[in-house]
């Protein structure tokens, strides 16, 4: 590339910290759409939401497919059939999508998250939130991410989770911890406890899996349970992910320039939080200390 070439993109830095070295090398100046913050003024440029919808909401539909039933309870001159039940695994963006998704296709739904703060958007949805009351206070970090857990805590939401994979027909997991490997929440003994016939689709499945038999871009099957590990689910909704992507990618245009040239206000929380590199230098926080700490 040209030197101090400026290029937006998903750089993920926290996960590619040897692209950041190239960057620097080259004097790029890099906006990560991924390190943009979550703060009302950037909602419209805010691309991991945009596609976690998309996702969130494929997933269902790749669980509806796969599993031999129907989702709503139907009640027929032959039998009554009981509604298929749901368990989601964290309910960020791609969850509470999901959430939705599959209230309206008629499941009964629970979800589960470390972050005590999603019971009332969870509940809203018409889904019901499994709390685990000990480790609400430290799994949130100040940005509102979730961060990885003590082994205490892990081992308590495994035993959680296990209660309610055992009677789910199908889960679908989107737990995410920015820069570090998605957390592993179904183990194979829990695989193996699963009904015949029931799905789990993994969408973290790009970040190492939330299942410890997902294999990324397959689908397994292990005791009758079929595992689908979908990587870059929003290209399977072409369409709307680029009319969503480009509109994230106008909106952040529309802050970094003026009068059609590009104009950098590094005191901008936005411009500040979603840089990276600029002019050699390593403006990203987070990817600043990752080095530092590595070094
Ligand atoms: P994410 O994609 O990083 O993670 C997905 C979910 O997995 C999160 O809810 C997280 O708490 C959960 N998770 C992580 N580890 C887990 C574990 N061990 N067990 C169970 N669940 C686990 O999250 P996402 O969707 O990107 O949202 C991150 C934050 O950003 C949230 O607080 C969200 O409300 C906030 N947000 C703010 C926006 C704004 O403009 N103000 C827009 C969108 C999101």
């Amino acid at each position: 590339m040209v030197e101090n070439t400026v290029v937006i993109a998903a750089f993920q830095p926290l996960s590619n910290l040897d692209l950041v070295e190239l960057l620097i090398g080259k004097g790029i100046t890099s906006l990560s759409m991924d390190a943009i913050p979550r703060i009302a003024r950037a909602q419209k440029m805010d691309s991991l939401s945009s596609m976690s919808s998309l996702a969130g909401y494929k997933s269902v539909l790749i669980a509806s497919n796969s599993l031999g039933k129907y989702f709503p309870m139907m009640m027929t001159a032959a039998a009554t059939v009981p509604p298929a039940r749901g368990f989601i695994l964290g309910a960020g963006v791609a969850g509470l999508q999901a959430i939705a998704t599959a209230r309206r296709l008629g499941a009964v739904v629970r979800a589960f998250d470390v972050r005590p703060d999603v019971k009332q958007q969870v509940e809203s949805l018409g889904a019901t939130f499994i709390q685990v009351e000990e480790m609400a206070a430290s799994s949130e970090d100040t940005g509102g991410y979730a961060k990885e857990l003590s082994e205490e805590h892990q081992k308590l939401e495994q035993e959680v989770i296990h209660e309610y994979v055992k009677d789910s027909d199908f889960v679908i997991t989107t737990a995410l911890i920015p820069g570090r490997p998605a957390p592993v929440l179904i183990t194979e003994a829990m695989v193996n406890d699963m009904k015949p016939g029931s799905v789990i689709v993994d969408i973290a499945a790009e970040t190492g899996g939330n299942c410890a038999l997902t294999k990324p871009g397959e689908i397994v099957t292990i005791n009758g349970v079929e595992i689908h590990g979908p990587v870059n689910l929003p290209s399977s909704m072409p369409q709307q992910a680029s009319h969503l992507y480009s509109r994230n990618i106008v909106g952040l245009l529309q802050l970094a320039t003026k009068e059609g040239e590009l104009n950098l206000d590094f005191d901008d929380a936005i411009i500040n939080g979603c840089c990276i590199t600029h002019e050699s230098k390593v403006i990203h926080g987070p990817t600043k200390e990752r080095i530092e700490a590595n070094s």
